[in-house]
């Protein structure tokens, strides 16, 4: 387990009243009687030596363009080698305006237009969105079941690459189901990528936020062969909630993939926001702000199990090994072709569609539990709510 000795501070869900008044699109983007639990930003305050960091530089107007941050480097790698024992080179971090466009800008130097890329759903929405401005075709390879648990299926990812996939778009660790992949899947994966001629785009801005410590294994850690394939895309936003000052990193290990972040245009790295890498910078070296957050993330993901078991026990649920996101399968509440939109219109509590992660997701929704347990307890409730009024 993480760090858990008592000179963390508390980081917890602020009340309600004032997430009202927060200005992002999970409290703009939705009517102000909906309870709203979709979009990854967490309920919390910032660790405070980013905040006094930014509010610093807004009192002295340093609010001109980003250059050359090289504290960003070394705090990542600082980070990278402290937490996962992985070595990082500051001189092959290179940054972008944000994970997505990080995908795309490197993307576009491996891949040409009606390429093929895969990817692994049930998964995040945007990859397919990043596929699609690449003008790919996208080439599906689910994650296999093991029960509740979800894994690689290797020998579909072995058919996919032997039919021409070019890039594969790996969410490591795993957003929505929470899987962590192990050293030994990832070995296997890249062996295969060398094999079939495939770069591995290891998307890893869900990683700072697993709660088992040395569980997570960052894919360029783990062979030579590894490093030969793979690129690694990163942020500090998702695990220290930075989402709207955007900065991304893009993270090579090898002279091939290194020259290929050097060919994008220079502008990808400097469209980037001086407060982003910034902030990012100071992120890396608040490490107990990060445990601190886990500390209440851990016992939401089971208060959101216990929630479930006393007011809604027949709705599936494995408690994720990272991150705030819990993936609902609704199925048996019977509500419908589209779950997320009756319990919006009868229950006024949003969460993201099931759907928008994969074709055989339409009964699952994705909730956030980077809150308050009232919130979590609040958005059951309105569930149980829906699920009576139909
Ligand atoms: C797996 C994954 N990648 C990327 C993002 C978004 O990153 P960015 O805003 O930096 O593009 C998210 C946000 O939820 C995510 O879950």
């Amino acid at each position: 387990m993480f760090n858990t000795n008592s000179h963390h501070p508390v980081v917890d869900g602020l009340p309600l009243a004032a997430l009202r008044n927060r200005k992002s699109f999970k409290w703009r983007g939705f009517p102000a009687d909906v309870l709203p639990l979709p979009v990854a930003e967490m309920d919390f305050e910032i660790a405070k030596p980013i905040r006094d960091e930014l509010i610093g530089m807004l009192e002295v107007s340093d609010t001109g363009y980003l250059g050359p941050i090289p504290e960003l480097g070394t705090n990542l790698a600082a980070f990278a080698l402290a937490r996962w024992n992985w070595k990082v080179d500051p001189e092959q971090i290179f940054t972008a305006t944000d994970v997505g466009v990080g995908m795309v800008e490197m993307g576009r130097t491996v891949v040409k237009p009606g390429d093929l890329i895969m990817y692994n759903t049930p998964v995040y929405h945007n990859i397919l969105n990043w596929i699609h401005e690449l003008k790919c075709e996208a080439f599906d390879a689910p994650l296999a079941k093991d029960g509740e648990h979800y894994t690689l299926d290797l020998s579909v990812v072995e058919a996919g690459y032997k039919k021409g996939v070019k890039a594969h778009f790996l969410c490591n660790p795993h957003n929505p189901v929470g899987t962590v992949f192990t050293k030994s899947e990832l070995a296997s994966l890249a062996e295969l990528a060398k094999k079939y001629g495939v770069t591995v785009f290891s998307e890893e801005i869900h990683a700072p936020l697993v709660y088992e410590s040395g569980a997570f294994v960052p894919f360029l850690s783990v062979s030579e062969t590894a490093r030969e394939v793979g690129i690694c895309v990163t942020a500090a936003s998702k695990s220290w909630n930075l989402a709207g000052l955007k900065c991304a990193t893009i993270i090579t290990a090898h002279p091939d993939q290194k020259a290929r972040a050097e060919a994008m245009p220079m502008a990808v790295h400097y469209r980037a926001s001086l407060f982003g890498a910034v902030a990012a910078a100071r992120a890396y070296e608040c490490v107990d702000w990060l445990d601190a957050a886990l500390v209440t993330l851990d016992r939401n993901r089971k208060f959101v199990a216990e929630q479930l078991a006393e007011k809604l026990p027949t709705v599936g649920y494995r408690i994720p090994d990272c991150s705030y996101l819990a993936w609902l399968d609704l199925t048996s509440l019977n509500l419908g072709e589209n779950p997320t939109e009756v319990l919006m219109e009868k229950g006024k509590v949003a969460f993201n569609a099931g759907i928008d992660f994969g074709p055989n997701s339409g009964q699952f929704v994705r909730l956030n539990f980077g809150t308050s347990e009232e919130i979590i307890s609040l958005a059951i409730d309105r569930i149980l709510a829906a699920v009576n009024s139909k």
